[in-house]
């Protein structure tokens, strides 16, 4: 079958990379794509929230089976689209629509949905600008680190962990009154800090039935040891040593079922992958986000550990027939590397050419920010490539994603050094 991935970024890459394996797919294309998806798959430059172009595209290379990236085309409604065009209708889609995508595109939303199915969660109040003097009131009621975040998208921005009330009304202030993160602060949460370690959990759902993928933990700051601002994504491993499999059965039966159950009571057909965020707060799992899409730089290492072929799975969540379907994982390890620009994630140069590419495989080198000029790939983007080692334990794959990360060479290059060293000797 002819098969549509909409992104640009590595997470796309990863899921190039893995789908092109299945003897399933025929012709691959990517929307819009980037110099690593062009090793894989045919780029199409097409913007991924162009819905019109994207479904004139599909019908003209008979594309069966859509797979939607990121998260703005899902909000904008990307499946609703297809669904309501008769020539577009019956392709499958891998991506909830436009209200099923609310989990992600609004905080109040999915903060809504896991209280009234009673999924474990921080307790939360909204606020929106008008009630100003009552959320200045809530917050004299709230023990520092008080968390603070803008409703709707905000580019990963949108949390703020104060620790002080006087901090926090100042924030809540920009938030709500000064449109700090525009329409997306229109309303704000106030929520009680979790004081835990996070896992991230990926589950592909057919709105019935669903398997769970390897999981993932983050490194979310720029710097070593967890310090300065906080990013897309600075690297990722999987598994997770304190994910066992008792903690991940609670995740299964106190989390994912209700989530589903949920989904299915509130009459929301959602169909794609589901991204939960957990806070492991002493071995009971609290859901911290849902996110409507797969993450960013955890594909890439969850990609390399799913040995059953991709493209089943993706049919049976767009056919609805997951059922019975299960998800074969290797057991070795993975660890990804984002490489950056100088700078990121403030500003920084582009256009830096990029030197040490080529095939170092089995470790992947996936693009994320980059460009071809001419002959050249140059640097486009804060997170440029996401190096993935697989080894037989987190060691080995740390050792042969950091040999890679070593041979990569622009002006400016930046990666921490200390992806999945917190794990090496974790005591659970
Ligand atoms: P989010 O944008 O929802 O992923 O939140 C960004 C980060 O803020 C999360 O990855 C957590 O590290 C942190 N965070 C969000 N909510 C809470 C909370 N209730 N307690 C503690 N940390 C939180
Ligand atoms: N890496 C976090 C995310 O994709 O949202």
């Amino acid at each position: 079958m002819n098969i549509l991935i909409i992104g640009n970024g590595g997470r796309e890459h990863a899921l190039a990379w893995k789908i092109r394996q299945s003897p399933r797919c025929s012709k691959l294309f990517v929307a819009p794509g980037n110099p690593g998806t062009a090793q894989v798959a045919e780029n199409v430059p097409i913007a991924a929230d162009d819905f019109s172009k994207l479904g004139e595209f599909c019908i003209a290379q008979s594309i069966s089976l859509l797979v939607v990236g990121p998260e703005a085309p899902l909000v904008k409604g990307i499946r609703d689209y297809f669904e309501q065009d008769a020539a577009l209708k019956h392709i499958l889609i891998v991506g909830p629509g436009k209200v099923g995508a609310q989990l992600e595109g609004s905080k109040d939303f999915s903060k809504q949905f896991m209280v009234r199915n009673g999924i474990p969660t921080a307790k939360a109040r909204t606020f929106m600008a008008a009630e100003l003097d009552q959320a200045m009131d809530y917050i004299s009621t709230c023990k520092p680190p008080i968390v603070l975040k803008a409703d709707g998208l905000a580019a990963g921005k949108g949390v703020i962990i104060s620790l002080s009330q006087t901090e926090a009304k100042a924030v809540i202030k920009d938030m709500l009154v000064n449109k700090k993160f525009g329409e997306a602060s229109a309303k704000v949460l106030i929520e009680e800090f979790l004081n835990g370690i996070e896992v991230s959990v990926f589950v592909l759902t057919d709105g019935k039935d669903y398997v769970i993928l390897p999981e993932a933990k983050d490194y979310k700051r720029i710097g070593d040891g967890d310090t300065g601002p906080n990013t897309g994504g600075m690297g990722a491993v999987s598994p997770v040593v304190f994910a066992t499999p008792t903690f991940m059965k609670r995740v299964e039966d106190e989390v994912v079922k209700p989530t589903i159950a949920g989904l299915q009571k509130d009459g929301i057909d959602y169909k794609g992958f589901i991204f939960v965020g957990i806070m492991n707060v002493g071995g009971t799992p609290y859901v911290i986000e849902y996110n409507a899409r797969m993450g960013d730089p955890e594909t890439q290492a969850v990609m390399p550990r799913i040995k059953s072929d991709l493209v089943d799975l993706l049919v049976a969540v767009g056919e609805g027939s997951l059922q019975g379907k299960t998800i074969e994982i290797d057991p070795d390890h993975a660890v990804t590397i984002a490489l950056v620009s100088g700078g990121y994630p403030g500003d920084y140069e582009k256009g830096k050419v990029i030197g040490g590419l080529g095939s170092y495989e089995p470790t992947l080198v996936f693009h994320a920010g980059t460009r071809q000029q001419q002959d050249k790939v140059v640097t486009e983007g804060g997170r440029v490539l996401a190096v993935s080692g697989k080894g037989s334990s987190l060691e080995d794959a740390r050792a042969k994603a950091y040999a890679v990360a070593g041979q990569i060479q622009w002006d400016g290059l930046y990666f921490r050094k200390d992806i999945g060293q917190d794990l090496l000797n974790f005591k659970i």
